[in-house]
């Protein structure tokens, strides 16, 4: 029998779109993914057309890699303010349980803006989880605490240096506003301080009283005052401060109508309950061309009245430097620095009474205007809403709705109804958080607790678009620097050595 050529071909056998099909061969149901690397448009641009978008913003401080994706999202509030114009104003809110690595997400932020010329200013750290970068970025470090480092509320700062330049250069009204911003700082802050002392606001009349005493004590005293020269001049009584008393020309009326002020007064020079820590000449001037800490962890927590008091202080310090800087650059006569102003632990100087929230409120409603970014750190929506007074509340609540992002790390399921009421999240997005709270799983290989598993994981928040899930990994100098658990590495053994001592003895 003739063979035809078609049969003399040995017949090649392909697998099919899915591999091999049929039983033990390897039959694959699912299409996978393609391997996706990233490159600059330099190195990849042959590939065309296969290459593709990110997905993920790539504009500002590289955070860390999209949990699904594995893209890298870059995000920072001043980045995505100024240059990529993704948010309305330059800040950002972080919430999220204890150790999830809130501090540490803001340190990343902190760490990619020094590397863009902006200036971190953390503004009270209570831990210290600053401390350190500060030190690395080659910044100040300012110790405040009993015995440790004082801050004089009543020393207006570079201000009036800033003021005579102004003049000098001929800007008479930006030197007026300048020192008409330090006045009515040192106003508000020795106003709070005597409402931490008493718990309540002073009454309009002490007000006006503190306000003509200031500008007496600005006219009369040579050099910088201190809190004691207030109250001298307060208990001197010129005419000025009288009639703001409304004395009505009587010695013994003022004396009853300034009575409550002074006994404040008195209770902040002498070493009160807030200690001598605002009444003495500033050990250590803030600089406004250096990133700055204020290191306050040698606070305790229990001492809330001096740990509010302080940070009021601080955040006081902090804006009014950043307002020379402004001002000063207005006018040309040094070059615009923009800061990274980071806030964190707010609740703990929410909660320490009336006026706290206003404080914080004026400033965020700024720092647009101001250049500053602003970076506010607490752990629950609950911490926030546990202020004592409704309009408190609602203005704290403010604060999450009117950041320009938020970014949220592992929440209990509780507070979802108080956060989706700030800012709308998806059922989706809603179970994600709740699922980076759970506790960590015990080890019993190591005997000890593995990571947990929320940690380094944020959801990024912008208005209402769908939350960008990241998972934030620390490089190697990060993991140097950001040690918080430092006291923890050695093992005590003194209690054990005491305890044989005594068995030999
Ligand atoms: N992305 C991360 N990878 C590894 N460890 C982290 C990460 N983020 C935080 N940590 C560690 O977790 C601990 C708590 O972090 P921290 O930022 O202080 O938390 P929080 O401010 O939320 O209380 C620190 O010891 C920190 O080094
Ligand atoms: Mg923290």
């Amino acid at each position: 029998m003739k063979r035809t050529k078609n049969t003399a071909r040995p017949r090649v056998l392909r697998p099919g779109m899915r591999g091999w099909l049929g039983r033990g061969r390897g039959e694959s149901f699912y299409v996978q993914a393609a391997d996706e690397w990233r490159g600059t448009s330099v190195q990849v641009c042959g590939l065309w057309p296969f290459a593709v978008g990110a997905g993920t913003p790539m504009v500002g401080v590289p955070l860390g890699r999209h949990i699904h994706t594995g893209a890298t999202l870059c995000c920072d509030p001043i980045s995505w303010f100024q240059r990529a114009k993704l948010i309305s104003n330059p800040s950002a809110f972080v919430l999220g349980k204890p150790g999830l690595g809130k501090s540490t997400l803001v340190r990343r932020m902190a760490t990619g803006l020094a590397g863009y010329g902006v200036m971190p200013l953390v503004l009270g750290d209570l831990k210290p989880d600053y401390v350190d970068l500060i030190e690395a970025l080659g910044g100040q470090v300012i110790t405040l605490g009993r015995g440790r480092g004082y801050v004089n509320v009543l020393d207006p700062g570079e201000a009036l240096e800033a003021a005579e330049r102004l003049r000098a250069a001929g800007y008479e009204k930006e030197a007026a506003q300048v020192l008409a911003d330090a006045h009515g700082r040192r106003h508000t802050m020795v106003s709070a301080l005597v409402t931490i002392m008493r718990g309540a606001p002073p009454t309009d009349r002490e007000e006006t009283i503190l306000d003509r005493a200031l500008k007496v004590l600005d006219a009369r005293h040579n050099g910088i005052p201190v809190l004691g020269d207030l109250l001298r001049v307060i208990q001197e009584g010129p005419q000025e401060v009288r009639a703001a008393a409304l004395d009505r020309g009587d010695q013994a009326r003022y004396q009853a109508i300034t009575e409550n002020l002074e006994a404040s007064l008195v209770g902040l020079v002498d070493g009160g309950r807030l200690g001598e820590t605002f009444a003495r000449p500033t050990t250590n001037p803030m600089r406004r061309d250096r990133p700055v800490v204020y290191d306050v962890s040698s606070i305790d927590d229990t001492d809330m009245d001096l740990q509010a008091a302080t940070l009021l202080a601080c955040w006081s310090a902090g804006f009014g430097t950043v307002n020379v800087a402004n001002a000063l650059a207005d006018a040309g006569l040094e070059p615009r620095r923009h800061y990274f102003v980071v806030l964190d632990e707010l609740w703990r100087a929410l909660r320490a009474g009336r006026g706290m929230v206003d404080r914080v409120d004026a400033l965020t409603r700024l720092n647009r205007q101001r250049g500053v970014g602003v970076a506010m750190i607490s752990h629950t929506m609950s911490d926030l809403l546990a202020l004592a007074h409704e309009e408190d509340r609602m203005k704290a609540r403010g604060f999450v709705e009117r950041s320009g992002m938020v970014i949220c790390g592992g929440l209990p399921g509780a507070e979802m109804p108080q956060l989706t009421a700030a800012v709308p999240f998806s059922r989706a997005e809603q179970d994600l958080l709740i699922g980076w709270q759970d506790p960590p799983a015990w080890d019993p290989a190591a005997g000890q607790e593995a990571e947990p598993p929320g940690r380094g994981k944020f959801l990024v928040k912008v208005g209402g678009r769908p939350g960008i899930p990241i998972d934030v990994q620390l490089t190697e100098v990060e993991m140097g620097i950001h040690d918080t658990n430092k006291l923890w590495h050695t093992v005590s053994r003194i209690g054990a050595m005491a305890t044989q001592g005594s068995g030999v003895a």
